[in-house]
């Protein structure tokens, strides 16, 4: 089976839909075609101020909406990434070969480092996406299923990947971002041309995983449209019914045109109710089975435990091979 990795930060208590969208659920059917690992990305949460407390807490949380989504650990390896000393160590080795120009023109560092003030951002911050890229090198990952807000950082590891093989001789396999065209950019629904994401400045526009129903279903009634209140796609004249029907279409398995058609001649506010239905329906099972799962911590440090021997197993082989080919001297 090919390999594939992927993870998200646990960085907010809950994951959102563009994350359940974007990533978990190509995840939860990639799964069955590969050799899967996924995994905590809490060494890239801190790299902006955390909550010591709430970090620990939401790796927890973050864990149990991965399985309460579908991800099954007994098939496929999850893991958190700061039980696997690999990382931290392989970013190190590649951020060697990494320019400080190349680092410098990754989007995603100077949108973050541009709302902190790029004094207050730190060096962690901006060597971030080489920490990723180890991520994915250490287990020489194939496939690597993010939203489109994360292709520029899969374009600096295969960059990073093909530098190594021909400076050391070939170690790395060079992924490819998997990133299916229609759920690779879901939007906030009161600022529909931004990306839904952890980090806007309000959460109303944002439907959390974790959310009650009924707030669920009042985002959805609240979301932004437009004024000439057609139901047609037009992601430019219309981003926020674009949105709504594209969720609308994933979520129950059709396309856009077929949702359109049905909803065509109607109202929005029928589209929304029917929508808000569709979002509850796919959401409140996860709920309720992440709070479920969140009624035994113990349970979830031991399944993380196990998985991490796993993936320390497959990380430490290619850590080894890595020190090797670049001449660090071994312990005896
Ligand atoms: P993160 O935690 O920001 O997001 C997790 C995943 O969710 C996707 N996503 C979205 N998809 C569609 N619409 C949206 N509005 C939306 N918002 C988020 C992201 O594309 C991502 O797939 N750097 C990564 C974490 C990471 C990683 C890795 C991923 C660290 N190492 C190695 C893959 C491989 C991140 O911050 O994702």
């Amino acid at each position: 089976k090919p390999r594939l990795l992927s993870g998200m930060q646990p960085s907010a208590d809950s994951l959102h839909l563009g994350n359940y969208i974007g990533a978990l659920l190509s995840w939860k059917a990639l799964q069955e075609t590969h050799d899967a690992f996924f995994f905590l990305a809490d060494l890239h949460a801190i790299t902006v101020p955390q909550d010591p407390i709430a970090l620990r807490e939401n790796t927890r949380r973050t864990t149990a909406q991965y399985i309460a989504a579908g991800i099954d650990p007994t098939r496929s390896t999850l893991f958190v990434q700061s039980h696997v000393p690999a990382h931290a160590e392989l970013a190190w080795v590649l951020n060697t070969i990494t320019g400080f120009g190349e680092a410098a023109r990754m989007t995603q560092f100077k949108d973050k480092a541009s709302k902190q003030g790029q004094e207050a951002a730190s060096v962690g911050l901006f060597t971030y996406p080489v920490l990723q890229a180890g991520d994915i090198l250490l287990y020489q990952a194939v496939d690597v299923p993010v939203g489109e807000d994360q292709r520029q950082h899969i374009e600096l590891t295969r960059d990073l990947a093909n530098r190594f093989n021909a400076r050391f001789g070939d170690t790395f396999t060079v992924p490819k971002p998997y990133i299916l065209k229609d759920t690779a950019k879901i939007f906030d629904l009161q600022n529909p041309t931004a990306k839904m994401s952890k980090s806007s400045e309000s959460t109303s526009g944002l439907i959390w995983l974790l959310d009650e129903p009924k707030i669920t279903e009042k985002k959805i009634m609240r979301a932004v449209t437009d004024a000439d209140g057609e139901v047609r796609f037009d992601r430019e004249l219309k981003p926020g019914l674009a949105n709504l029907l594209t969720v609308f279409a994933i979520l129950t398995d059709r396309t856009v045109d077929d949702v359109v058609e049905e909803f065509a001649g109607g109202g929005y506010g029928t589209l929304k109710k029917a929508l808000a239905e569709v979002v509850v329906e796919t959401v409140a099972p996860i709920r309720q089975r992440t709070l479920e799962l969140l009624d035994d911590p113990g349970e979830l440090d031991r399944i993380l435990s196990v998985n991490a021997d796993r993936a320390n197993e497959v990380a430490e082989a290619t850590l080894a091979t890595v020190y090797d080919r670049v001449g660090l001297l071994p312990r005896r």
